[in-house]
């Protein structure tokens, strides 16, 4: 399905992130693994090369210009283009808006929002420049659709993303660059908490339609849809893999 694609995936740590780059490297694409964490861009390369596949890890902080303008140079040095970026890179803060401190709001708006910035703008200037288009996909959050309790920043840089998502596919179009989103929820492990226990069904959720947790492989097969040829005719929209959690309108 993907076969001659190159695709770059940011922060492919254990839980989504390695999968999506798994998943689209056994879809036939060739997969820049690029982490924070230079453990986590090579354990996401290594198990797609142990399995034949083509695979780059590349260690880049998203937030920072100038490791990005590193990051895609490596991945154009080592395999000639770009056609796929999925930005997965993110962080979370766990205090409510009251509690809420400059330092974490600026730290989670600058991986979330300012890191996808830098990450898309250069590829995106890429992929003009090969002239063969392209494809999108940022990984939003059930929080950045709904106000939540327990933290604020990582919320509002989701839904940020939201519209980031819709600015580019309408500003990418006439590149043939298709920009799209999905929308995880509650899936495997927590946000940023990659070694901690996968939520269990043993405890499954109330919330969710679909009477389990979500898996990183829901994630990545929604992914892999979303820039494969099948979703050739969609573009600027969001595609939830929430088991329904956003379709309930919550009673007590
Ligand atoms: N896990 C969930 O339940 C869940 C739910 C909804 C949405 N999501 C979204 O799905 C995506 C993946 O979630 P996850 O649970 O795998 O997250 P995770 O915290 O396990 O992985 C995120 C990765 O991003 C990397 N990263 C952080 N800052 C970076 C930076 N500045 N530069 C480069 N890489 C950086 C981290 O090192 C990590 O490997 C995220 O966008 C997250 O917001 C996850």
């Amino acid at each position: 399905m993907l076969e001659g694609k190159i695709a770059l995936v940011s922060g492919t740590g254990p839980n989504i992130g390695a999968e999506i780059a798994r998943t689209l490297a056994g879809a036939g694409a060739t997969v820049v693994c690029l982490d924070l964490n230079e453990g986590y861009a090579k354990a996401a390369a290594d198990s797609i090369t142990a399995k034949g596949g083509k695979a780059l890890a590349v260690a880049c902080d998203i937030t920072s210009p100038a490791d990005v303008a590193r990051a895609v140079k490596s991945a154009v040095d080592a395999f000639g283009a770009i056609d796929i970026l999925i930005n997965d890179a993110a962080i979370t803060d766990r205090k409510p808006f009251l509690e809420a401190t400059l330092e974490d709001w600026n730290k989670v708006l600058g991986v979330i929002l300012t890191g996808t910035f830098l990450l898309s703008q250069a590829v995106a200037r890429q992929m003009v420049a090969q002239g063969k288009g392209g494809a999108m996909v940022n990984l939003i959050s059930t929080s950045g659709h709904r106000g939540e309790a327990i933290r604020i920043a990582y919320g509002v840089a989701k839904a940020g993303l939201l519209n980031f998502t819709r600015s580019l596919a309408v500003q990418l179009a006439p590149h043939g660059i298709r920009v799209n989103s999905v929308t995880p929820t509650q899936t495997g492990t927590p946000v940023g908490m990659p070694d901690a226990a996968p939520r269990s069904d043993a405890n499954p959720p109330k919330n969710i339609l679909v009477k389990r947790w979500g898996r990183p492989a829901d994630q990545a097969n929604a992914v892999l849809f979303m820039v494969s040829p099948s979703a050739d005719f969609i573009t600027g929209v969001d595609l939830p893999c929430d088991g329904g959690l956003l379709a309930q309108f919550p009673t007590g």
